[in-house]
């Protein structure tokens, strides 16, 4: 009797401990039970656990602990779990349904013989260092009764602190399994309470924040849009811990989909109070019909998570996105000339040399030809016909495009193009030639957005021809050297002509894009290319991949532009973000460069109509640009005063080694003489260094009262602050700050 039970306890420990084999730098565990997985970044861990059931549960996701092996004692300072859940599951790594879960869960399938449950238990789960810093953990979690499986995906980039997560979904049933929910991942938090930070937004008013605490069941964050699917919401949130983090106090957690098309992020607070987010693919009208032996590959979730506030976890994902996402995300930008405000569609050749001329009088790096310079049957004048129609148009351009881009050169500037290759109209004869590219419903009435309908890049042949469009443009005009790549339609009566399976649709849609982009980077790896969607419609980090920019809104009015932009920095590095002068707003031309310039800077004006001092100043405000953009695109951003806080909005960028820093500070609300009148504190300095602070992007004329002959201390500048000294008659002014000693 004795005997047996030392058996079984031996079997038992041999069980307990995870079996070890090293192969090819991957280290396999398996056969593990009673187990903690800390996946550590720089400031925390994601900590899974398998228990005697072998369920996977998310224990812990916070600071990371010194004694890794205290993670496991975590569970039991709670007083929440055990009796109190009687799923059992409601910490589940990759909630499930039909089964023990009771809760919105994160895959929900229908197997072959029509059963609806699924329960996934642990397999095995293995490690991988893909590169310094840069560790794979994959989790094999196998249904007992069914042949399905899931693998969870973890990259943790441990000096950012960020992680993207996302799932593989397979079965080897005796039929179709049908996916009604396939989200990337779950994420399972535990806080004294939860604040949401959501945003919204429609044409020229994107990126508008709301916060509001999280009540019990679920709060879904989605898109239905199809294509432009950020029109009204991006999947970009803030969830706070606790309390409403600020810019640099409380714990917050960043989160947001790898995904161009449709997405859902639930957000649900449980019976326990703790915080389940559900992020992947809308699975609205989608249910996806998985084969045998297919894999669903989900897109990536990704999150970083900050015990510093806001600011911090900005500057990680910045961080992050420079080096691993964002295309080119540590190259140069160049700076640029657009025309579509200065002209619309209505140009021609002789016009467009002049527009070369003011692109090199100006000073910038190249010239942005905007719509309105294709189609013949139907001539693009208007956003009424000819998208789709991708040639000269013959009465505009006799002498084609290779001819500006000649000339361009001649100039000495570089040339861009704008293409919106996803659209047509119904005015066009791509249209006539090919109805069934059409993204439309057969019976209905067709319903349009701008005018125009979406192409089906569900279908290889719409892949081609999109992929065509830039291949051609290319290849007979290889010096062309930037593409703008605009999306304005929404998809209405989404139907494809091409699949069998409607529900495949929206997937097959961005699967299609993706295919394209990724051709498109095969064959031409550098070319800058704007992502642009009738204003930020579109960018996130899937896209961002095949962009090394995207065009925040059509709103280039300065002061909403200082508010726009302020959102997306929490997300998005500034080298990422084309910002245009326009004609747009009241402001004076150096408040509207001053904005454009914390980010990529361009000019959508007609130079020819500026005054003399005006475009002496846009001279001189490129020249000061180009000797610290590098700092805005690759340093740290500190946002130093909101305008949603204060009558001036401060934001800062700081070299990475501390020496050299600039400061943007502007006036948002001028009512009862309101200006600088508290010092703005500086951050990311070096205490003990000693900065000069001088002013750039002058008015031709005017003096600057900032005395740069005075020297502060970093702690200075940081504890008490500097007056930038803005008022009624400065109401912008660029500092910059460089350490002398
Ligand atoms: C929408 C874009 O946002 C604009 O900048 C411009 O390119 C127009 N489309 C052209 O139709």
């Amino acid at each position: 009797m004795v005997k047996t039970k030392k058996v079984k306890r031996i079997l038992l420990d041999l069980h307990r401990w995870a079996l070890l084999v090293v192969c090819a730098g991957m280290n396999v565990y398996t056969f593990a039970q009673d187990q903690v997985i800390p996946m550590e970044t720089a400031s925390n861990a994601l900590v899974l656990k398998i228990d005697q059931k072998k369920d996977v549960s998310i224990i812990y996701y916070g600071k990371k602990l010194a004694n890794r092996n205290e993670y496991d004692l975590i569970p039991q300072a709670y007083k929440q779990l055990g009796d109190g859940d009687y799923t059992q599951v409601l910490n589940a790594a990759y909630s499930s349904s039909g089964s023990r879960g009771l809760m919105e869960p994160a895959v929900s399938v229908t197997h072959a013989d029509g059963n609806n449950s699924l329960d996934l238990r642990y397999t095995s789960h293995d490690q991988q260092q893909i590169s310094p810093g840069v560790t794979q953990y994959r989790v094999l979690l196998k249904d007992p009764v069914y042949n399905f499986e899931v693998s969870l995906y973890y990259k943790v980039f441990a000096a950012q602190d960020v992680i993207e997560q996302w799932s593989v979904i397979k079965h080897n049933e005796k039929g179709n399994v049908v996916l009604n929910k396939f989200a990337s991942a779950n994420l399972y938090l535990k806080a004294d309470g939860f604040w949401l930070n959501q945003y919204h937004g429609d044409w020229a008013k994107e990126m508008q924040p709301e916060e509001s605490k999280l009540t019990h069941g679920i709060k879904t964050l989605d898109t239905k849009l199809g294509t432009r699917a950020n029109l009204f919401q991006p999947s970009v949130f803030m969830v706070s811990l606790g309390k409403p983090a600020s810019e640099d106090e409380g714990t917050v957690l960043y989160g947001a989909l790898e995904y161009s098309g449709n997405f859902r992020t639930d957000l649900e607070l449980d019976f326990q109070n703790n915080l389940r987010i559900i992020s992947g693919i809308n699975n609205y009208a989608s249910p996806y019909t998985l084969k045998p032996a297919e894999e669903f590959v989900t897109p990536a979730f990704l999150y970083v998570l900050s015990h510093q506030g806001k600011g911090y976890a900005s500057r990680q994902l910045h961080d992050w996105a420079r080096s691993y996402k964002l295309l080119d995300g540590q190259g140069d930008r160049l700076t640029l000339l657009n025309n579509w405000e200065a002209t619309y569609f209505d140009f021609n050749e002789s016009k467009l040399k002049e527009l070369l001329k003011d692109t090199k009088k100006l000073g910038v790096d190249l010239f942005l030809l905007d719509d309105g310079w294709f189609a013949n049957k139907y001539p693009r004048n208007g956003d009424t016909a000819g998208l789709g129609d991708w040639q000269e148009n013959k009465t505009k351009l006799p002498n084609g495009i290779s001819t500006l881009v000649k000339e361009a050169g001649n100039n000495g500037v570089k040339f861009g193009i704008w293409v919106e290759p996803e659209m047509v109209n119904p005015k066009s004869e791509l249209y006539e030639k090919h109805p069934d590219w059409v993204v439309k419903q057969p019976a209905r009435a067709e319903h349009y957005f701008r005018n125009q309908l979406v192409l089906d890049l569900a279908n290889p042949q719409v892949q081609d021809f999109v992929f065509g469009v830039i291949d051609n443009l290319f290849t007979k005009n290889p010096d062309l050297a930037y593409i703008k790549w605009d999306c304005n339609a929404v998809i209405f009566n989404a139907h494809s002509a091409y699949l069998k399976n409607q529900s495949h649709f929206f997937i097959e849609y961005m699967r299609g894009l993706y295919t394209v982009l990724k051709k498109i980077r095969a064959k031409y790896p550098t070319v800058p290319m704007m992502l642009c969607s009738g204003g930020g419609g579109r960018v996130d980090y899937a896209a961002l991949q095949y962009f090394t920019e995207y065009w925040p809104s059509d709103n280039t009015d300065p002061l909403e532009r200082i508010f726009i932009q302020w959102e997306y920095s929490y997300f998005y590095p500034a080298v990422a973000g084309a910002n245009h002068v326009t004609d747009w707003g009241k402001q004076p031309i150096k408040y509207r460069t001053d904005v454009a310039m914390m980010g990529k800077l361009g000019f959508d004006i007609v130079v020819s109509h500026l005054n003399e001092k005006d475009l002496l100043y846009c001279q001189n405000a490129i020249k000061d640009y180009q000797s610290f953009k590098q700092i805005v695109w690759k340093g740290d951003l500190y946002r130093l005063a909101s305008p949603r806080e204060s009558a001036v909005a401060s934001l800062s960028y700081v070299s990475k080694d501390r020496s050299s820093a600039v400061m943007f500070n502007y006036l948002v609300n001028s009512r009862y003489g309101q200006g600088s009148s508290y010092p703005v504190k500086l951050k990311g300095l070096e205490a003990a260094s000693t900065y000069r602070l001088s002013e750039i992007s002058l008015y031709p004329g005017v003096n600057s009262l900032i005395d740069s002959q005075k020297v502060y201390s970093g702690q200075f500048l940081m504890e008490i602050g500097f007056n930038p000294l803005v008022n009624s008659g400065r109401t912008s002014v660029v500092l910059k700050v460089e350490k002398v000693k």
